[in-house]
């Protein structure tokens, strides 16, 4: 058996293969509740034989949102639309994850076709918080709000909505929760001191900015089942000067992994305007991350970011870079890349492919 298509257990959960589907925001809720969109483009992704998908960041609560448009997970409507899928992607032999998200500072902004900058209170957004009252962008052209600096009482608020959350995804079905700790959303701000000024026990030393996150995994692994695997996605690499390293983030994985976390996704990028974007990073930068921290904390990494080749996700996984491979845009363009890299790599894609399909192709 090819490296990408050995199965994977971790905790009470089999991963038929190593192929996931990375979170991507679909822009398509209304108020935050999940529709047939989600159900064909996360449903194609079970049929197309991945072994795990991870569905959007969603919302913790409406102001955690990115948009109007983003997904939510605070209320029993949007559990209520998300149970059909995940059952139709178990049924498919995939498993369905679940990023949950606070947008931070990011927050409150038009779709990316629709521009992307931040949107008016008095209209559909909402006022913006972080770490500290420094705006994602204060020179450029697009409009970037100026966050509210959080109080110890808004903190406390949020870890709160990430354990609700937690306890959402579970009886929506999911069997992995993932914690976005990546691309200059809230949790990533706290960590990285490109956007944390704070003189309290949350910023100043690497410690002190990881506490946001690490209390919140603890909070959330108190109603998160010990047998269903957890993960974080960090940026695993600020990609500027003075921003967080891949050493930082190896000691955050540390710390994660002491906190019963499974897997740390690698992505990278988003702190700041000026640093790469998550979309925007070469693969063997960010591969080279996921297989650092993999070593350094001695965690099981997922690594994404430019995989789009057989060959190239199968060689990840043979040479011990990352535990999984997560495909983004790749996904897009092909929700069938997992059964054509079964077909290129010599791997009887019939053997999990509905027979529908397989049958005949
Ligand atoms: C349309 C789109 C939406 C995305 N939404 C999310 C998201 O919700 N959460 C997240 O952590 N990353 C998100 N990303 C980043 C991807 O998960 C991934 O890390 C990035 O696209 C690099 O992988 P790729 O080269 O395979 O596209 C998104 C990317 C795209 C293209």
């Amino acid at each position: 058996m090819t490296a990408l298509f050995t199965p994977l257990e971790v905790k009470d959960v089999t991963f038929r293969n190593r192929v996931g589907v990375a979170p991507m925001c679909q822009y398509s809720s209304v108020d935050g509740v999940a529709n047939d969109w989600h159900m064909v483009h996360l449903g194609s992704k079970a049929v197309g034989g991945a072994g795990l998908i991870i569905a959007e960041a969603t919302g913790v609560s409406p102001e955690g949102r990115i948009t109007p448009a983003c997904a939510g997970i605070w209320n029993d409507d949007q559990v209520e639309a998300l149970i059909p899928i995940n059952k139709f992607i178990h049924k498919h032999g995939s498993v369905a994850g679940i990023q949950i998200a606070h947008s931070g500072r990011k927050g409150s902004s038009a779709t990316p076709w629709d521009g992307g900058a931040h949107l008016e209170d008095n209209g559909q957004g909402w006022p913006v918080q972080g770490p500290a009252g420094i705006p994602f962008d204060p020179d450029g052209q697009r409009l970037w709000k100026t966050p509210k600096a959080m109080t110890l009482d808004d903190i406390k608020t949020v870890q709160e909505q990430f354990v609700e959350a937690a306890k959402r995804s579970l009886a929506a079905g999911y069997k992995l929760l993932e914690i976005h700790g990546a691309h200059g959303y809230l949790l990533h701000s706290f960590f990285t001191p490109l956007d944390n000024d704070r003189n309290d026990n949350y910023g100043g030393s690497l410690r002190n900015r990881a506490r946001m996150m690490l209390e919140i995994v603890e909070a959330v692994s108190k109603v998160w089942p010990e047998n269903l695997p957890l993960a974080v996605r960090l940026s695993a690499h600020d990609w500027i000067d003075g921003g967080l390293t891949e050493e930082d983030n190896a000691q955050m994985a540390i710390w994660l992994k002491e906190r019963g976390v499974d897997f740390v996704d690698c992505s990278g990028g988003g702190a700041t305007p000026a640093a790469r974007s998550s979309v925007g990073t070469r693969t063997a930068d960010q591969v080279g991350v996921a297989a650092h921290i993999r070593k350094a904390a001695d965690i099981k990494t997922m690594a994404v970011g430019y995989i789009t080749e057989p060959e190239q996700a199968n060689r990840i996984i043979e040479t011990g870079m990352a535990d999984m491979v997560l495909l983004a845009r790749q996904m897009l363009r092909d929700p069938f890349w997992t059964m054509h890299a079964a077909q290129k790599l010599g791997v009887d894609h019939k053997a999990f492919i509905p027979k529908a399909i397989g049958t005949f192709v």
